[in-house]
């Protein structure tokens, strides 16, 4: 790894845009705002960078990385489209869906990024520093999400900072993000196959196929060896605390994430209390659930117990990320 680094810490703008355009060019890490959360980002032509982006993560390398590209163009030169893969990027792009499709013979994203395999990961994100950044560089840069391996994805510049200072070239600070759970990733294989729940639900992918989208099957998702989407290991996401789902009452030593009105016994005595949405509304508790999980475990409660949230629109994506966070370690 490359450590005692001085982090530069900049201001979304056009300055910051051009700095971390040569950064990149010069084989540096550098954290910026998409619309899903904070991603690290190395060239992704770069196998060195892209070597020392797994390393400032502490990320096992069979992880393969997202290939994140400025237009349709560019992503084409990665990877292959067939009709169904364009419609989905034509109706969903910019935005938070990531599409793994097979690489292309003159595919540019170092194997490194790819782990190895013949498809490639791909998404065009939605937020302007992260499109300014991609065309002041001009190439594919790869980012995971910009947080130690196993930690909360972040939301904020100072969650990246906190994570990732002196192991990193730059933030860029484009203040929070808006959707708050990283994207959803569908395979584009014979059967389409939702990898990973995430900021664009289920119900608006399924409606533009016209068709039901599925899921891998339960005992390939849980083999950390070889999973499908090798990022998803069952413990990710993970506060220190240990969490409890589906909580109906709260014990004086345990820190509440609530959703919804919340009336459980225990409230008024537990260490602490965060409403993702008083009202329900599931893009709002996406958009708050890291933040939130980060400021609870910051009081060190024996448990995060966590109200029981919908399985519908960004439900899905909540409750995925909560029950990897639910995983004994
Ligand atoms: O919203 C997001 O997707 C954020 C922002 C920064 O764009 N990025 C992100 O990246 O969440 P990361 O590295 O934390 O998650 C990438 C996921 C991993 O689960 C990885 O295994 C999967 O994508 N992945 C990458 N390439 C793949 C491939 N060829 N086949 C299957 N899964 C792949
Ligand atoms: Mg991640």
């Amino acid at each position: 790894m490359k450590t005692g680094l001085e982090t530069l810490i900049l201001p979304a703008g056009e300055a910051a845009s051009e700095a971390a355009a040569r950064t990149l060019a010069a084989g540096g890490l550098v954290a910026f705002p998409t619309e899903t959360v904070y991603g690290l980002g190395a060239d992704a032509a770069n196998a060195t960078a892209i070597a020392h982006l797994y390393a400032a993560k502490g990320r096992p390398a069979f992880n393969p990385l997202i290939a994140h590209v400025a237009d349709l163009t560019a992503a084409r030169r990665i990877g292959r489209f067939d009709a169904r893969a364009l419609r989905l990027a034509e109706a969903f792009w910019p935005g938070p869906l990531t599409l793994v499709v097979p690489k292309t013979d003159a595919c540019p994203v170092a194997d490194l990024a790819t782990a190895g395999l013949d498809t490639v990961a791909i998404r065009i994100p939605a937020h302007p520093v992260a499109e300014a950044i991609l065309h002041a560089f001009g190439g594919a840069v790869v980012a995971p999400s910009a947080n130690i391996s196993g930690h909360v994805s972040p939301t904020l510049a100072a969650h990246v900072e906190s994570d990732l200072s002196g192991r990193i070239d730059l933030i860029v600070d484009g203040g929070p993000v808006e959707v708050g759970v990283e994207s959803t990733i569908l395979g584009c294989f014979e059967a389409p196959m939702l990898l990973r729940p995430g900021g664009l639900s289920r119900e608006r992918i399924e409606a533009v196929l016209g068709a039901p989208l599925s899921r891998p099957p339960a005992d390939v998702e849980s083999d950390d060896s070889q999973p499908l989407a090798p990022g998803m290991l069952a413990s990710h996401y993970a506060p220190r605390a240990t969490v409890r789902l589906d909580a109906r009452e709260v014990a004086s030593d345990e820190a509440l994430l609530a959703f919804g009105p919340a009336h459980l016994p225990g409230l008024e005595a537990a260490a602490a209390v965060m409403n993702l949405s008083p009202t329900a509304d599931l893009d709002e508790a996406a958009a708050n659930l890291f933040g939130y999980l980060r400021l609870l475990d910051a009081k060190t409660p024996r448990a995060i117990a966590v109200m029981p949230i919908p399985e519908e629109g960004l439900g899905e994506a909540i409750n995925d990320r909560l029950r990897r966070a639910a995983v004994a370690r």
